[in-house]
């Protein structure tokens, strides 16, 4: 860098780099030297989804684009940390945050700036040119089992709590994939997809007792796949025994599945929400690491991930036997711990995380809140949880709708009216539109 140059800082994210990036350079590079601080995956991951090219690749990007003098870490979406750090001349910043969401981030620059005698430069946006747009074509173009099975490492890594929700077919996989609702400027949605033994069993009118066979859970995760993107997180069950579980994360792995969590139960599974209404039969500690041990053997990727699932609290055991076997389950090489409960006060959740703070080994920590439903993502992130699965609202809140329907058009003899009830016929025609 030119000592007697001015100084000039350029925040971007450089997932899709487009010409409007090289304007954006071009002019910065006018008032002096530019240090570009680039946007890491958990400042992007913040306010929308994360980008497509992890950091060290975008940062390889950036510092070979002619005109940037150095790239630095933004690790907020916010400025101020490292405009107070660098005291640039200029910033740099595209017009289009004079509106939206971006207003807050800008007038907070203006007044860091002001700290130093700084000046804002804000060219024309270029039109046409959006990393949104861009994103969306490349959604269209759509995925790799490959870069699909690393994404859920990647969201660990970038976001204090990833959020899945369950989907069973194409259809609650497609709204599992786009809903999205914007607050105060930042696109919430499901990071993930949770294919759940209980929905994919009930979607096809059977008991979630193991009975859906593999090679029918197999076709489920197909046709999701088909319309998605997002990684997604299987529902292995017990994982049969060993020599057919270290076989299932081969063939999950191959299609892209970023992780399978395992139960450690023996005999006819029964779903966790039964609590002990039903036998609960835990398998044995030192069988389960087992388990676990030869899956993580089998295993192609670095990044594919087996969870343990302690069954402990739903079997009744108790916290002491949780936690032992959270501890033994990790030594056997386990990459994450979900633990379960049906509570509906979470006090037993949080005495197990409590408790799970005090580890050396931690892994990340899963949660399925369908009973402790009160608590919110941010107290079950603050507790020390890093994924949250929403196992079974999507086909619990469509059966009620249809079963009404289906009474409604029993009642009144014809459908007329259900009609407002429905989606249009132009709504579904254009959803699955080619
Ligand atoms: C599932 O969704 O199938 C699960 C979670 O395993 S639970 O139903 O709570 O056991
Ligand atoms: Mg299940």
């Amino acid at each position: 860098m030119n000592k007697n140059e001015k100084t000039v800082y350029i925040g971007m994210s450089a997932d899709l780099i487009h010409p409007g990036h090289v304007n954006i350079i071009e002019t910065g590079r006018e008032y002096g030297d530019v240090v570009v601080g680039l946007l890491t995956d958990k400042a992007i991951a913040s306010y929308k989804r994360l980008p497509s090219l992890p950091f060290e690749h975008r940062k390889r990007i950036i510092e070979n684009v002619k005109g940037v003098s150095k790239v630095v870490a933004q690790d907020t979406l916010d400025y101020v940390a490292n405009l107070e750090a660098i005291k640039p001349d200029y910033v740099v910043h595209g017009d289009d945050w004079k509106t939206g969401p971006q207003q807050e981030t800008r007038a907070r620059v203006i007044e860091a700036l002001k700290g130093w005698g700084g000046e804002l430069i804000e060219p024309k946006y270029t039109e046409g040119l959006s990393s949104t747009a861009l994103n969306k074509a490349v959604k269209e173009i759509g995925t790799t089992p490959g870069v699909r099975l690393g994404k859920l490492r990647r969201l660990i890594g970038a976001k204090p709590i990833v959020r899945a929700m369950e989907a069973h077919n194409g259809l609650s996989g497609l709204i599992v994939e786009h809903s999205q609702v914007e607050e105060n400027g930042t696109v919430e949605e499901f990071d993930a997809i949770w294919l759940s033994s209980l929905t994919d069993s009930t979607a096809k009118g059977r008991p979630d007792i193991e009975f859906v066979d593999r090679t029918s859970r197999a076709q489920t995760i197909n046709d999701i796949l088909d319309v998605t993107t997002k990684p997604i997180i299987y529902d292995g069950d017990t994982g049969g025994i060993t020599e057919h579980f270290t076989k299932m994360v081969r063939s999950l792995e191959r299609l892209g599945v970023s992780a399978v969590i395992i139960e450690d139960k023996q005999g006819l599974k029964q779903n966790s929400l039964f609590g002990t209404e039903r036998p609960q039969v835990l398998l044995e500690k030192e069988a389960m690491c087992e388990k676990i041990n030869a899956g993580k053997q089998a295993q192609v990727t670095d990044e594919f991930m087996i969870v343990a699932r302690i069954e402990s609290l739903i079997a009744n055991q108790g916290l002491e036997d949780a936690l032992d076997r959270a501890q033994a389950y990790i030594e056997a090489g386990s990459d994450g711990i979900m633990i379960h409960s049906r509570e509906k006060d979470g006090a037993e959740i949080k005495a197990f995380c409590e408790a799970y703070k005090k580890f050396e080994n931690k892994v990340p920590l899963i949660c399925v809140p369908t009973s402790y439903n009160h608590l919110l993502e941010e107290e079950l992130a603050e507790i020390g949880f890093s994924v949250v699965i929403y196992a079974n609202h999507l086909l619990r809140s469509a059966y009620p709708a249809m079963k009404k329907t289906a009474e409604t058009i029993l009642r009144n003899k014809r459908s007329q009216e259900v009609d407002s009830e429905c989606m249009s016929v132009k709504e579904i025609l254009t959803l699955i539109a080619d």
